[in-house]
């Protein structure tokens, strides 16, 4: 099967790079990476990739410049493994620079080809996580028609059980570890910690915890489901969970967001491997530490408020590390030098509808 792995732009080079430790080359390609596989990569990757957010299958592509014709292609696509009477489906359709534009028809038209391929009405829903959700995209003219094997997007682990304002999807909290080249040998610290995202994202990286034990995949209801794979793959997995030696601490200045983070690690099962207190800027003195963190930005700070938190984290790692790595997230360029002069933007993305940086500064 063609299969792919959907990554926010920005972040497909981490998700290629954990594919490749799972032992699959891939190719990157704007919004994500392609790769091939059966079942097993399928359930390996939900199961592992940490930075994706869906690993889908692409049912097939074709060009259709008419209804008609959409119709007619779409219905000979393999839908048989993937639609059953009993499982609900939604479909969703994106269209650029293409003669079919209007997704509403384009949704419905698809829904008649599977009546057609399948001989009987499939039933619907408009929650991606209950049944089959089929993804199709126009592109010039040529459509894609994908299965999203994840269900809900993958940054959802089952681990929050406790929000704050503004908290980081565990997805990216994950690929700014992964890009920091942390691998549980330093210690690690987030003093704006919020509800633990980056700590509790590393302690299952340096445990190597597989991110995906706690959830439902939607490729558990297809008729190909392969149990007795997908436990051996996971049983597999969880004979690789290792004992995480050095600290991983989280801060905040909010007390609520504390009780949220330390709640948060346990639902994860990582309290043993992670410590979060109520400080701002504690004193610290390690000689070497990785510091990844999300500090506040946002509409409703000002520049002046903002920009003097940004020039605090700088002084308080000098101060604090001998040797130190820190990342964090800066809405623009201008805030990031408040930190260092010396800062390094490694990448971008989008972080709840702000684009931010993701800026390195090393000693
Ligand atoms: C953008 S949020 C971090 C969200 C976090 N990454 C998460 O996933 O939940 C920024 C956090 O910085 C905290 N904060 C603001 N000023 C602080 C300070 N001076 N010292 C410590 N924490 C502070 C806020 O309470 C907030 O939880």
């Amino acid at each position: 099967m063609k299969l792919f792995a959907v990554a926010q732009p920005g972040i497909e080079e981490i998700t290629a790079q954990e594919l490749k430790e799972l032992g699959i080359e891939g190719k990157v390609v704007p919004g994500g990476v392609e790769f091939e596989g059966g079942l097993r990569e399928i359930y390996l990757t939900n199961l592992w990739l940490r930075s994706a957010n869906r690993v889908l299958v692409r049912l097939c592509t074709f060009r259709a410049k008419h209804f008609a014709e959409l119709v007619r292609k779409a219905s000979k696509c393999p839908w048989s493994e993937f639609i059953t009477p009993e499982l609900p489906i939604k479909i969703r359709a994106t269209s650029r620079h293409s003669k079919l534009y209007h997704t509403k028809a384009i949704e419905e038209r698809v829904l008649r080809a599977i009546k057609e391929a399948v001989g009987f009405e499939p039933q619907t829903t408009t929650y991606e996580d209950e049944g089959t959700s089929v993804i199709v995209r126009f592109e010039n003219d040529i459509c894609t028609i994908s299965i999203n094997s994840s269900g809900a997007l993958l940054h959802k682990r089952g681990y929050r059980v406790k929000d704050v304002e503004a908290p980081l999807r565990e997805n990216l909290a994950a690929a700014m570890v992964l890009l920091s080249g942390w691998r549980g040998d330093v210690p690690l610290i987030d003093p704006f910690c919020g509800s633990g995202t980056i700590p509790i994202e590393a302690a299952m990286i340096g445990a190597n915890v597989p991110p995906g034990t706690r959830r439902e995949f939607a490729f558990m209801k297809w008729k190909n489901f392969d149990r007795e794979l997908w436990e051996s793959i996971k049983e597999e997995a969880l004979k690789r969970v290792k004992e995480v030696k050095v600290p991983i601490l989280g801060f905040d200045i909010d007390p609520t967001a504390v009780e949220a983070a330390v709640e948060n690690s346990r639902t994860a099962g990582v309290e043993r491997w992670v410590e979060f207190k109520n400080l701002s800027f504690p004193k610290l003195s390690f000689e070497k530490a990785f510091v990844i963190t999300n500090p506040p930005y946002g509409v409703r700070l000002s520049f002046k408020n903002t920009s003097l938190i940004y020039r605090q984290l700088g002084h308080w790692v000098r101060k604090s590390f001998k040797e130190f790595k820190l990342l964090f997230l800066s809405p623009n360029r201008r805030l990031a030098r408040e930190v260092s002069p010396e800062v390094r933007m490694l990448t971008y993305f989008d972080n709840g509808g702000i684009k931010v940086g993701l800026y390195l500064v090393e000693a």
